[in-house]
Order: C-alpha cells, then structure tokens, then sequence
C-alpha cells in the first residue's frame, strides 16, 4: 500500500497543528460553540493529541492535532503521524505555521503512520487521508517514505522468506525499477573471486553466501554503500541463546537500510555514481560451518582469526568493504546491526556511527537533527587497536574482555578501508522494540534520512 498524499482536489477539512501557547489565539477564530466545545474537551495541544471540534449541523468541522511544546517534541518525533490513528475517516489539509524542516517533518511523520507490514496478516491502513500544503515537496517526502517502506518490509520479512536468494531478488526488483544493474557473485564463485570471508561465514548454511553488487548513476561522485546481509545469524557454532536469536531475521537491517536508502537516490535522480555492495549470508551451522579459532585470509591479505563465530557481521563486511576501496570511490558507508554493545551504549532509538572525517560527522549529525533521524558520533579510538590483534593472525574478530564492543568492531572494519580517505561507518539496531509515532514496532530504518539529507553537502552535490 503506497505511503502518499490525497489527491489536492479532494474535498477536504482543516487539520490546524497547534502548539499550547498558540491554542488560545487559534480558538479565537471560532465560534462560541466551537470554543466552548473545545475548552470542555480538556485539549491541551500535546503531541498528537486529537480534537475533532463539530460545526453547527453537528459533522465534524475540523481537527485540532497537538503539535507540543518544544520542551515536548524534544522527548516526542513525529507528532502529527501520532494523531493520525486517532482521526477519523475523512481528507484534511494541514494548517499550521510549519515551514521547512518542521513541516517536512510534520508530513513525512503523517506519511510514515501508514506504514504496514501486511505481507502475512491482512491489516487495516488509517482511514485519514492528508493534501500536502502547497509548498511542501511531496513527491520528494513520499520518495522518502517509500525508500523508508522498503527497509521495513525487508527486515520485517522472516528469515524463511528472505534469505539470500530473497535479498538479492529485492535488489534485483529495486534495479528494474530505477534502470540499476546488479552483479551477483555466489556460492563457490566467492571463493574464486577473492571473497572468502564471505563464503566462510555463509557456506555452512544451504542457501548459497553471495555478494550483491549493485550500480546506478552516470554522474556526479562516487558514492559506495556497504549494508550487512546477515539473513539470519544463529551465532553460528558459538551459537546463540534463545532469547538473543529471536530477533536475528534483522541482522540484514544494513543491507535493508542501504537499499531503502538508494531506492531514495534513485527516485530522486541525484547527481552521485551509487554503488551498493551487500555480502548475503546465513550464519548457520553444520559440519562444514567455520570453527572458533580457524584463521581466514581475507580479500585484502589480512589473516583473522575467528575467535567467535557470532562475530562474523565484521567478516562479511571486510571483503565487501575491500571490494569497495578498491574502487576508490570518493566515499565509502557502511550499515550494519554489528554489536549488541552498541544497543547497550545507545539504545535503540539513536544510530551510532563513526567516521574518519570529523567534517563529514558533525555534517551528517546536524543533517539527522533536521530530519527527525537522530544519529550520534562514535570514536575511531585508535588506541583501542591492539584489542583487534590477536598475535596468531593480523587480526582478531571477537576480542576478549568485552570492553567497548561497538568501537573494536568499527575499527576491524577500518582496516578494510585504505585508499579511500572517507569512510562512515554506522553500528544501527534496525528495529523499534514498541510502536512509537510513524514506526509500528518492527524493522525500522535508522541514519538514511539523515545521510540522505547530508549528501548535498558531503559530497558538493
Ligand atoms: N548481529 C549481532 C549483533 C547484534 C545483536 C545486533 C543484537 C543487534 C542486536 C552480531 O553478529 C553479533 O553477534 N555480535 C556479537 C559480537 C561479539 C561475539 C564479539 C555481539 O555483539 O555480541
Ligand atoms: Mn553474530
Ligand atoms: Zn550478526
């Protein structure tokens, strides 16, 4: 069900988004009985907070949605994708003082709000339907949501029908559909290539390990995205709990987010060469599966040795990455559910990331500010490197100790990275743990808008 705006000529009613300190001047504007219906409604303009406010005849009027405080919004996103459940069947048009970001914001929530993943359950979409204000960038703010739907549906999608077969058929779909190409190289064909990682972590399972190369763009910079396609990861022979694996069909949440958010640049035409680059894979287990303590030889030369099989997201990662640098593109992100330490640090709500330009990272932090998806700077803290050197191999992919989970794992990815000077790294969670306004509890994208918005100014577009 696609995520848009009704049609502007629908009959509609007035939606005012009002904040509690413009209430009085609002109510002002209306009749006695309008006034007096609303003061005995209690309605304090908390976010998305509802009041359908009658006309004479007694059928709705029009709707008064909260907009909160800013001491409110603070602790609420998307407040009128909030309301949105609560109003009834009917077209509205928004009236507010909104502009720019607020109100992309504002919309882009409303749009969010009727997302549903209705793959397996037939599911009632909102009956409220919105006209975007004339000047708002609709078709821009639904190429968004539509990016932001993809993602969701792709890590909402159980394992048993979205395997690396499945991946790479959502990759291929998306090609078609904006004139991208897609390689693929799979199975023992990794090994030939020079991707053994990858084929080490995903041979054990019987659904073939594969690499995703996807390519769109014939101008503007380079621009290279790497997402984490871990199907499923039982943890491997050092397998899981129970109660840890019960999430892992979003351990392909990069790979989902990359894709949603190259759906993004692809609807939007802009100016980059895009790449996207996903290594596909089931971390299962049986008799040939990869052993605590084995040694691979990665694309790039590095030996690391696999001191924990559950670690083998920065596995997959490393040959793709390298793949990536080879090419030498002028910007290199990847997007990965890599660490429970980085849930533990952030939680669930914030996307962690790191870069190696602190320009790019106080950019693109300012960029998620604007656009509602809060990203939060990390450290490359080099002197935690020698816990990644395991004196056996080059590298070690699960250091002993625990300590500081979420930077040793971004900084076994670094070393991936050498001839590209610009490299983001983000460590997402991918999944909203309860239903919040505009994500229904379930996959989730996190940090695509905000490289979305950054890009401009990151790459000079
Ligand atoms: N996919 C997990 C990380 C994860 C777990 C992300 C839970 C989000 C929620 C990853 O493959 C993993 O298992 N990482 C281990 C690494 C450790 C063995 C060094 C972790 O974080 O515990
Ligand atoms: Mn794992
Ligand atoms: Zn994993």
């Amino acid at each position: 069900m696609p995520l848009t705006f009704a049609a502007p000529s629908s009959d509609s009613l007035p939606l005012h988004l009002v904040e509690p300190d413009a209430l009085a001047r609002l109510t002002e504007r209306l009749d006695t009985a309008q006034r007096a219906w609303i003061s005995a409604s209690g309605f304090k303009a908390r976010p998305g907070e509802v009041l359908m406010v009658p006309g004479h005849d007694g059928t709705h009027a029009l709707a008064l949605v909260g907009h909160g405080s800013e001491q409110e919004r603070a602790r609420v996103r998307f407040a009128l994708g909030k309301a949105r459940a609560s109003l009834p069947d009917a077209v509205f048009h928004l009236v507010s003082d909104l502009a720019g970001d607020a109100l992309d914001e504002a919309l882009l929530g409303w749009l969010l709000a009727g997302y549903r993943f209705d793959r397996y359950r037939k599911m009632q979409p909102p009956g409220a339907r919105l006209i975007a204000p004339e000047g708002a960038d609709a078709a821009r703010l639904e190429a968004i949501a539509a990016g932001e739907a993809l993602t969701r549906d792709l890590i909402n999608t159980p394992a048993s029908d979205m395997g690396p077969d499945e991946l790479e058929a959502a990759a291929r779909k998306l090609a078609v559909a904006h004139g991208a190409s897609v390689e693929t190289i799979t199975g023992d064909a990794l090994l030939a290539e020079g991707l053994p990682m990858i084929h080490a972590v995903g041979r054990a399972s019987t659904r073939a390990p594969r690499l995703i190369d996807l390519a769109w763009g014939r101008r503007g910079p380079n621009l290279t995205l790497v997402g984490k396609g871990v199907c499923f990861d039982t943890g491997g022979l050092d397998l899981k709990p129970g109660s840890s694996m019960l999430l892992m069909k979003k351990d392909m949440g990069g790979a989902a987010t990359v894709l949603g958010l190259a759906k993004m640049i692809m609807a939007l035409d802009l100016p980059v060469r895009l790449r996207v680059l996903i290594p596909a894979v089931e971390n299962s287990v049986s008799g040939n599966a990869m052993r605590p303590g084995d040694i691979l030889t990665s694309r790039k030369g590095l030996t690391v040795e696999v001191n924990n099989t559950d670690a083998e997201g920065r596995l997959v990662l490393a040959d793709a990455l390298a793949l990536a640098d080879e090419g030498k593109p002028d910007m290199i992100v990847s997007m990965a559910t890599l660490t429970g330490a980085a849930r533990v640090a952030v939680g669930p709500d914030l996307a962690p990331f790191y870069a190696t330009r602190s320009e790019d990272a106080a950019q693109l932090r300012a960029a998620g500010r604007r656009v509602a998806d809060p990203v939060w700077e990390m450290p490359f803290w080099a002197p935690y490197e020698e816990l990644i050197e395991p004196k056996i191999a080059d590298l070690d992919n699960a250091p002993s100790g625990g300590m500081a989970g979420s930077i040793t794992a971004a900084l076994f990815l670094r070393r991936f990275v050498t001839d590209t000077p610009r490299y983001v790294h983000f460590d997402i969670y991918g999944w909203q743990p309860k239903d919040a306004p505009a994500r229904p509890k379930g996959g989730v994208g996190q940090g695509a808008r905000a490289l979305l918005a950054a890009l401009p100014e990151l790459l000079a577009l």
